[in-house]
């Protein structure tokens, strides 16, 4: 496996590829993960070559404590992609994609960005965007991979190929899940077991709602606040049904598979999102 520090040594390298090869990009912020070995893994038997990136992206955090505390385990993260045979990474430090104070750029979002993430985490889509346009630009990826934890960044990242014109094709991949449901996320890293184990109460209202799906939202809704307020290790920040294309609150079903159930929560400090789609 290739490592690259900077775009130029790592456009050098891929300049040498055959134009025939196709490559899957897989862009993360470390703190590997089964969810990302699995990006890893579809990137592989779909294209010819993988590449990852690792980079913590200061300009979609809107909370600098949430940037410092950001899991770091470069290493192990190393080892983990050597292992599920990623051909390549790209771990660059900020200089190398930024300039001195550069800050997010401002894109339309056509009104995915109005709800849930977009509404708690000020200019957060406009900083993955960034960070996105860029590591898309200097790889040039034939498909992307990124997973549907983060549905609301995965139409995110499907705007914005279309804003910027980008030929690369977004494939979104299921969230891995812990054996008792919580979804894999680098943030669980800052968990202990019994945090973990009460963080999976996420996953079990998610899944109620999957079963008793032929109640009103409304219902559902009110249920789930509930049972969040007698938990006092969780903290709900939202829950949203939302559609799956618009990312627009429903207030009655739409069709199968085109509603999403979404879920965010604080244990301790550390935010927690999850969602399923119905
Ligand atoms: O999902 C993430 O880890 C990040 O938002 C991403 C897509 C790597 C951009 O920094």
């Amino acid at each position: 496996m290739k490592i690259f520090k900077t775009k130029k040594n790592l456009n050098s390298y891929l300049s040498l590829f055959d134009k025939n090869i196709s490559v899957g990009f897989i862009p993360t912020m470390g703190a590997i993960h089964n969810g990302h070995l699995k990006l890893v893994q579809t990137s592989k038997n779909e294209c010819d070559k993988t590449i990852c990136s690792i980079f913590i992206n200061p300009t979609q955090f809107d909370n600098s404590e949430d940037f410092h505390n950001y899991p770091k385990t470069f290493n192990e993260d190393i080892k983990k992609l050597k292992e599920s045979k990623c051909d390549i990474v790209y771990a660059p430090n900020v200089l190398d994609l930024y300039k001195k104070n550069e800050k997010a750029k401002k894109y339309n979002f056509r009104k995915i960005d109005l709800f849930m993430e977009g509404k708690f985490r000020k200019n957060h889509f406009n900083g993955v965007a960034t960070i996105i346009e860029k590591l898309f630009k200097i790889i040039e990826p034939n498909k992307a991979y990124f997973g549907e934890k983060d549905i609301q960044q995965l139409q995110i990242i499907k705007n914005l190929v279309n804003q910027i014109n980008s030929k690369t094709t977004i494939v979104g991949v299921p969230t891995v899940r812990e054996k008792n449901g919580l979804a894999m996320s680098s943030r669980n890293k800052l968990l202990s077991n019994k945090e973990k184990e009460k963080a999976a109460m996420i996953y079990r209202c998610l899944n109620y709602c999957k079963k008793n799906r032929l109640q009103p939202i409304s219902k559902l809704k009110e249920y789930i606040i509930e049972k969040f307020k007698k938990t006092k290790e969780l903290d709900l920040e939202y829950i949203e049904f939302v559609s799956l294309n618009s990312m627009l609150p429903i207030k009655n079903w739409g069709e199968e598979k085109n509603n999403v159930v979404c879920i965010a929560a604080h244990i301790k400090k550390v935010r927690l999102i999850d969602n399923i789609i119905l």
